[in-house]
C-alpha cells in the first residue's frame, strides 16, 4: 500500500462523502513492529451526497482481511486507499490491518517514542492506522479497545471516558462524534500527576498529566494552567468541559507543539513539562498558553470542527485568538500584544511577502501539512481580532453564543462563521471576507491635514501582488486612532476608523490646537503603517502615548530608523532614541516586563525585510554590525544606571513563574546583557554561580558566551544537565544562536557530531538546524557554508521525517531579498534538494514553491 501520488487539491472540488459513519469500533493489539488494528464500522448511505463511490483512505497499511456484513471481500487497492462494491443500504465494514509503529519515524499515525506508543492523526494520519474516510466532515462515535503486554505497557489511553481496564487491556468510549483526525491512543509505562476540576454545572472531571517515570516533578505548573483554562472558558465564553476525564500526555518525539485530540491531548514534552530549575520564564508562559490553546480547541475545533482542510483557520485562528485573550487576562495585556506583534512580524510578514504567501483560507494545496503556517494561525487570529474591533465586544459575544448554539456537532466553513456575525449584527461582511481570500500584507499610508479647527487623517491602502494574485481589492481595515494634545493628554480617546476604500479621509472637528495622532493603536490590523513623521514626534509619542502598544511602537520605530541610518548611510545613532529610552527605563511606574520590551530592537532579519521593501539589497554583515553597535551604544549611554536597574529587579524568595517576578527577571536579564558589554562578563559569571533557576542560569550563560568567556560554563552546564533532554536542547541551541557569523556553520556542524545529537528527535534537530537558520548573519554568511549545511541535513532528514523537513525549508523563503551571490548559493542548495530521488511530497511542494519566487 503506497502513499498517494502528489496532486493539487482544490477547495472548489469539495463534495460530500457518500456515506455516514454511524459507529466505529477499533481494537488495537499493540506490538512494536507488528500491531494489528481491527476495525468494525457501520456505514449508511448519506442522503445529502450524490457520489456513492466507496473509497477509504489508507497508507502504509498491510491489509490482512476485509469483510462486508460478515462476508469476506477483496477490495480493489487504488492510489492512497481502497475501493469496494457495497450494498445500497446500511452495512458493516470490517478490516484487519497490520502496521509497524517502531519503523514510523515520520511521527504521523501510530509510532513509538522512547518505548511508548502514541498517535498523531491531524491532518491525515489516521489513514496510516486503518482504512477510513479520513476527512474532517465525517464525524463518528468511537469505541476503542487496546490490548498490550501488561508488563511493558501498563497504561493504555484513548479518547473519551475510560470504560474498563484489566491485565493487558483497556476500553474507552467517546460519546461525542468526531472526525478521525481527533483520534488518539497512547500506551506505555507512564505515571500520572492527577487533580480534579468541578465544572460550573457541578460535574467532577478527573484530570491527569501522564509522563515517563522521572518527569512527574515537572507537571504541577501545567496542571494549574489547565484548571485556569477550564475556569476561564466557562467565565468568558460560557464553555464547559464535556467528559468525565481529561488526559494530557507528554511525548519526547513530536513534530509540532501539541494536539487537541478529544479528551486526550498529546503534547511535545517541551510544551508541558516545567520546573523552576529546568524551564525559563518564557517556557512557563508558552506552556500556559499551549495548554490553554489545546483545551480551548475542545469547543473551537472539536465540538465544532472544519468541513475540509481549507477551513483550517476556522479552528486555528479562533483558538489562537482565544488563547491570546487568556494570556492577556492571566498576565499583561500590552505585553502580550507586543509579544504577538513581534512574532507576527518575524514569522507571518516574511511568509506573506515571499513565495510562500497564501490566503488565510487557501484555495489549493498539495500537502496539507505544509499549511500549518503563521498565516493560518497568527493572521487567522488577527482577522478575528479585527472582526471583534469592528462589531464591538458585546456583538462579538453574542455572535459567539450563536456560533456555538447553531453549529455544535457540525463540520463548518468560514461562510458559516461569517454568517453568524451577519445574522447577529445585521451587518454585511462581504468585503470583510476578503481577509480570508486575499493574501499579502496591506500597506496603509497616513497623511495629516489641519486647518485651525478640523484635523483630518487621509488614509490610503495598497497591497502588492502575491503568488497567484496579481490584482488586489481594498479591504476593510479597522485603524484604531487616538489624539493627544502637546501636553500628552488624550483629547480623543481611541476609536476605530473603518478604512474600506482605496483612499478615505476622516475628520475630527473642534480642535483649536493641532492634535497629535496616535495611529493603529494596539496594532488594530495586520498591516504595514507608513507615516511620514519625524524623530521629535516619535520621541513625543515614546514619552506620552496613552496607548501602551503605540508607545512601545514609537520606540521601535526610532530604533529601526536609527539602525537603517547606520546601515544605509553610515549615520551615527539617534540620540533622541537613546535619551527617550533612558527616561523610560528608570520610570518605575512602568511594568518591568514592558520596560524590558522597550529595550529590544528590531531583529536582523526584520531589518533585512524592511531594507528589501525600501528597494535596497540587505547586507547581513552590515546589519549585524549595526545591531551590535546600537547595543554597545545603549550600554554606554545607560552605563550609570544599569547596575541599579539590575539590582532593583532581582527577585527575592522562592521562585514563582507568575508575570510579576518573571517581568523583573526579564528586565534584570536585559540589563545584564548590556552590562556584559561593559564589564566583560564579571556580573554574568556571578549570576551563573548563584543562579537557582533556569531563567537566570541561561541568561548568564548567554552573556558569558557573548563576552567570549562561555567555555567553562558551557561544560559545567553540560555536566549538570546531560540527562535532561529539554535542558540539553537549550544547550545545543544556545551555542548556535550566540555563534559569531563566521563561526555559525562550524559550530552547528560540530554539534551535529556530538554524541547527544539525535536527528530523529525533532526538538533536537531544530535546536541545531532551526536555530542556525535563525542566526541571521551566520546563516547568510557570504561563504554559503550554512546554506550548504542546512541543505545537507534536510536531505538526510527528509526520508525519515518529511513534515519537519518541509517546515524547515522555509528558512530559504526570503532568498530573493539578498544579493546575486547569495541568491545563487541558495538556489544551488534548493535545486540540490529538489533533485533528490524519492523526495517527499511535503518537501517537494515547499522547495518547488520557494524556487518559483
Ligand atoms: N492542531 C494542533 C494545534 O494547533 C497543531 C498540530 C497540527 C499538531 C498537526 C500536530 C499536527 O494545536
Ligand atoms: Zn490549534
Amino acid at each position: 500500500m503506497k502513499d498517494a501520488a502528489p496532486q493539487t487539491i482544490y477547495l472548489k472540488d469539495y463534495s460530500t462523502f457518500g456515506y455516514i459513519v454511524e459507529h466505529v469500533d477499533l481494537t488495537f493489539k499493540l506490538h512494536p513492529t507488528a500491531t494489528r488494528v481491527l476495525s468494525k464500522i457501520r456505514f449508511a448511505p448519506n442522503p445529502d451526497a450524490t457520489d456513492r463511490r466507496f473509497f477509504l483512505h489508507g497508507e502504509q497499511l498491510k491489509l490482512i482481511s476485509a469483510k462486508i456484513d460478515g462476508k469476506a471481500v477483496a477490495p480493489e487497492m487504488v492510489d492512497g486507499g481502497l475501493q469496494a462494491d457495497v450494498p445500497d443500504t446500511a452495512f458493516i465494514w470490517e478490516a484487519e490491518v497490520e502496521i509497524n509503529p517502531a519503523a514510523n519515524t515520520a511521527l504521523e499515525g501510530l509510532y513509538m517514542s522512547n518505548g511508548m506508543y502514541c498517535t498523531q492523526c491531524e491532518a491525515e494520519g489516521f489513514r496510516k492506522i486503518t482504512f477510513y474516510p479520513d476527512r474532517p466532515d465525517v464525524m463518528a462515535v468511537f469505541d476503542v479497545r487496546v490490548e498490550a503486554d501488561a508488563n511493558n505497557t501498563p497504561v493504555m489511553l484513548s479518547n473519551g471516558n475510560g470504560v474498563s481496564k484489566g491485565d493487558g487491556f483497556a476500553t474507552w468510549s467517546d460519546p461525542w462524534p468526531k472526525p478521525a483526525y481527533l483520534f488518539a491512543l497512547v500506551a506505555g509505562n507512564l505515571i500520572a500527576h492527577t487533580d480534579q476540576f468541578t465544572t460550573k454545572s457541578g460535574t467532577a472531571v478527573d484530570l491527569a498529566i501522564w509522563v515517563r517515570p522521572g518527569d512527574e516533578g515537572k507537571c504541577a505548573f501545567g496542571m494549574e494552567a489547565l484548571k485556569k483554562s477550564m475556569t476561564w472558558d466557562e467565565e468568558v465564553y460560557g464553555r464547559e468541559y464535556d467528559l468525565d476525564e481529561f488526559n494530557i500526555v507528554a511525548v519526547d518525539d513530536f513534530n509540532m507543539g501539541a494536539m487537541e485530540n478529544k479528551g486526550l491531548n498529546i503534547f511535545n514534552s517541551s510544551c508541558v513539562l516545567a520546573s523552576p530549575e529546568t524551564a525559563t520564564d518564557g517556557n512557563f508562559e508558552r506552556i500556559e498558553a499551549i495548554i490553554a490553546h489545546e483545551y480551548f480547541h475542545n469547543w473551537t475545533g472539536n465540538r465544532i470542527t472544519c468541513r475540509d482542510w481549507f477551513q483550517l483557520c476556522l479552528k486555528e485562528g479562533l483558538t489562537v485568538f482565544r488563547d491570546a485573550q487568556f494570556t492577556a487576562d492571566m498576565r499583561s495585556e500590552p505585553v502580550k500584544r507586543i509579544d504577538d506583534v513581534i512574532a507576527l512580524r518575524a514569522r507571518q510578514f516574511p511568509e506573506d511577502q515571499g513565495p510562500l504567501s497564501h490566503a488565510v483560507r487557501p484555495e489549493s494545496f498539495q500537502e496539507i501539512n505544509n499549511f500549518y503556517t503563521a498565516t493560518i494561525y497568527e493572521k487567522g487570529a488577527e482577522v478575528i481580532g479585527m472582526l471583534k474591533t469592528l462589531v464591538g465586544d458585546a456583538a462579538y459575544a453574542k455572535a459567539l453564543d450563536l456560533y456555538f448554539e447553531r453549529h455544535d456537532g457540525q463540520a463548518c466553513t468560514i461562510e458559516d462563521w461569517i454568517k453568524v456575525f451577519e445574522d447577529s449584527t445585521g451587518r454585511d461582511l462581504t468585503q470583510f471576507k476578503l481577509w480570508y481570500s486575499q493574501s499579502g500584507t496591506p500597506e496603509v499610508t497616513v497623511r495629516e491635514e489641519y486647518n485651525g479647527e478640523t484635523f483630518t487623517l487621509h488614509l490610503s491602502q495598497k497591497s502588492a501582488p502575491t503568488p497567484g494574485q496579481d490584482e488586489k481589492h481594498p479591504q476593510v481595515i479597522p485603524v484604531a486612532v487616538g489624539l493627544l494634545n502637546t501636553d500628552g493628554e488624550e483629547v480623543q480617546p481611541t476609536m476605530a476608523l473603518e478604512l474600506s476604500k482605496a483612499e478615505q479621509s476622516f475628520s475630527f472637528e473642534g480642535h483649536t490646537t493641532r492634535p497629535i495622532p496616535s495611529v493603529l493603536r494596539g496594532f488594530s490590523a495586520p498591516v504595514i503603517l507608513k507615516q511620514d513623521i519625524d524623530n521629535a514626534r516619535r520621541a513625543f509619542l515614546l514619552a506620552h502615548d496613552t496607548d501602551p502598544f503605540n508607545r512601545w511602537e514609537a520606540g521601535r520605530d526610532l530604533a529601526r530608523d536609527s539602525l537603517l541610518g547606520t546601515i544605509l548611510e553610515g549615520a551615527p545613532h539617534n540620540t533622541a532614541y537613546l535619551d527617550g529610552l533612558k527616561a523610560l527605563l528608570c520610570d518605575e511606574t512602568l511594568d518591568p516586563a514592558y520596560r524590558a520590551l522597550m529595550l529590544g530592537q528590531p531583529s536582523q532579519s526584520e531589518l533585512a525585510g524592511i531594507i528589501h521593501k525600501m528597494g535596497h539589497i540587505p547586507d547581513p554583515a552590515a546589519i549585524h554590525t549595526a545591531s551590535e553597535a546600537l547595543r554597545d551604544a545603549k550600554a554606554r549611554a545607560f552605563a550609570d544606571m544599569l547596575p541599579d536597574l539590575y539590582a532593583k529587579n532581582q527577585v527575592e524568595g522562592p521562585f514563582s513563574p507568575e508575570a510579576g517576578p518573571a517581568g523583573k527577571r526579564s528586565l534584570a536579564n536585559a540589563a545584564l546583557a548590556l552590562v556584559t558589554r561593559l564589564d566583560g562578563g564579571a556580573t554574568a559569571s556571578q549570576q551563573y554561580a548563584h543562579a537557582d533557576n533556569m531563567t537566570l542560569q541561561l541568561a548568564a550563560l548567554s552573556a558569558l558566551i557573548d563576552a567570549g568567556k562561555g567555555a567553562s560554563a558551557l561544560q559545567a552546564f553540560y555536566d549538570q544537565w546531560q540527562s535532561d533532554r529539554l535542558v540539553m536542547d537549550k544547550w545545543f541551541s544556545l551555542q548556535v544562536m550566540h555563534a559569531k557569523p563566521e563561526d555559525s556553520a562550524t559550530v552547528a556542524r560540530t554539534l551535529t557530531q556530538h554524541a547527544d545529537f539525535e536527528m530523529k528527535n525533532p526538538n533536537r534537530f531544530r535546536s541545531v538546524m532551526g536555530v542556525l537558520a535563525m542566526n541571521h548573519a551566520g546563516f547568510h554568511h557570504q561563504s554559503g557554508a550554512a546554506y550548504a549545511l542546512l541543505a545537507d541535513w534536510l536531505i538526510k532528514l527528509d526520508p525519515i521525517n518529511p513534515q519537519t523537513t518541509a517546515r524547515m525549508c522555509s528558512a530559504f523563503q526570503t532568498w530573493k531579498r539578498y544579493d546575486a551571490h547569495r541568491q545563487s548559493l541558495i538556489k544551488e542548495q534548493l535545486e540540490r534538494i529538489a533533485t533528490q530521488s524519492n523526495l517527499s511530497r511535503d518537501t517537494s511542494e515547499m522547495v518547488g514553491r520557494i524556487l518559483d519566487a
